[in-house]
């Protein structure tokens, strides 16, 4: 009997996603909602402007790097991809927590997921810079 193993993987492959549920696309993310976020997980250090009150003023990420938003930077930043095992790191990592459902994001041609409530963040930095 060949059909079984063949109709597990194709169960065990299948989204489980509802119908009823859709993801949330990239549309839905703004900035307004970044700025909720910010102001009750970060404006402790941060200040809620992102001025910073012990943390680095946030305002100034595009400048410092030249102009363009360093988006991949401030999101591994925010996720603690650039500190894991840094004892000295003050910042918490954000991505230990849940950061929301994922949104696919079209990246050089590719989707790829990535936690709504980082991209919300990221839209607000983006929506902050001098
Ligand atoms: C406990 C204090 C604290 C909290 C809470 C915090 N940060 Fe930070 N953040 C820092 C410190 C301090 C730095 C400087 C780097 C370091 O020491 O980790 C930093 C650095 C950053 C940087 C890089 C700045 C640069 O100039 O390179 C970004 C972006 C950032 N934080 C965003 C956030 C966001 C978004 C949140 C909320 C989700 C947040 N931070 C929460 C303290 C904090």
């Amino acid at each position: 009997m060949r059909l079984a193993p063949l109709m597990l993987a194709t169960s065990f492959l299948l989204p489980a996603c509802q119908p009823n549920d859709p993801l949330p696309t990239e549309a839905d993310i703004d900035a307004t909602r970044g700025r909720v976020l910010f102001a009750e997980n970060c404006a402790q250090c941060h200040d809620p402007d992102g001025t910073g009150a012990i943390g680095p003023d946030l305002t100034g990420l595009s400048a410092a790097a030249g102009g363009t938003f360093p988006e991949n930077y401030v999101m591994a930043t925010i996720d603690g991809l650039d500190r894991h095992g840094d004892p000295e790191a003050v910042m918490p990592e954000f991505g230990a927590r849940d950061l929301g459902d994922t949104v696919i994001v079209e990246h050089d041609g590719l989707g790829t997921p990535v936690p709504a409530d980082l991209l919300a963040l990221t839209a607000f930095l983006r929506s902050i810079q001098g």
